[in-house]
């Protein structure tokens, strides 16, 4: 299949068959695609919470409004903001660089004190939408890679983010939930496999100028 081809193969998964499992493999995959989304300034103060316990996803049903998926399918992928963002990230990114790239101080200082200043600047709901957005970043990369592998998806915001968080425990990570992305494979009776896809055409969303 072409990447087209691929896009056009996935769809949001409205029924996953319940006995097919992610291999180990797949799965690394999907955590390896998560850790390489490109955000801002580099910041990764997102982090993926991989649920595969049955018993666990089953008291999520109920917070995500009925939706089967996120018991049904092979495993339920939280995709979480951290509740504080603050100059400890930044310094800890900056030590990663260093450790990585070896970049002498006298480089990276300048970009360290302005990317602390922007930080310290933000307002907490402000900071909070900055992250949302990259968790969004992180999720569209993520199907991407699920269409390419075959892997079977569906993203979600449908569910109620801080009974979900209580169910999870999330906050003694510092973290909120942001969106779900329950990944499998979809059920041979999932009618929504045979839909023809909803999109206007080129011409309607693509402007050349
Ligand atoms: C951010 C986001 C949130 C979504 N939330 C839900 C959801 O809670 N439940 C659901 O069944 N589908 C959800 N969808 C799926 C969309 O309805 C679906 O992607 C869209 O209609 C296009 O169809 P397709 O993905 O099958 O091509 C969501 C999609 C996105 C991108």
């Amino acid at each position: 299949m072409s990447i087209i081809e691929k896009l056009q193969w996935r769809y949001a998964t409205k029924k996953f068959d319940t006995t097919k499992q992610l291999s180990d493999e797949k799965l690394l995959t999907l955590k390896e695609a998560f850790n390489l989304t490109a955000l801002s300034y580099g910041l990764q103060t997102l982090k993926l919470v991989v649920v595969g316990d049955k018993q666990i996803r089953e008291h999520l049903v109920k917070v995500s409004y009925g939706q089967r998926q996120v018991v049904d399918s092979s495993h339920l992928l939280v995709l979480c903001i951290q509740t504080i963002i603050d100059e400890e990230d930044v310094n800890k990114h900056f030590d990663t660089i260093k450790a990585i790239r070896n970049t002498p101080d006298n480089i990276l200082d300048p970009f360290k004190a302005q990317m602390k200043s922007t930080i310290e600047g933000m307002p907490l709901d402000k900071k909070i939408g900055w992250a949302t957005k990259q968790a969004y970043i992180a999720l569209g990369n993520l199907m991407t890679v699920c269409a390419i592998e075959e892997i079977d998806s569906c993203p979600m915001e449908g569910f109620m983010p801080a009974d979900l968080d209580k169910a999870l425990g999330l906050e003694a990570h510092g973290l909120k939930s942001v969106l779900l992305l329950p990944v499998g494979y979809r059920a041979k009776d999932d009618m929504f496999a045979d839909f023809k896809k909803v999109r206007k055409q080129l011409s309607e969303t693509i402007i050349e100028l």
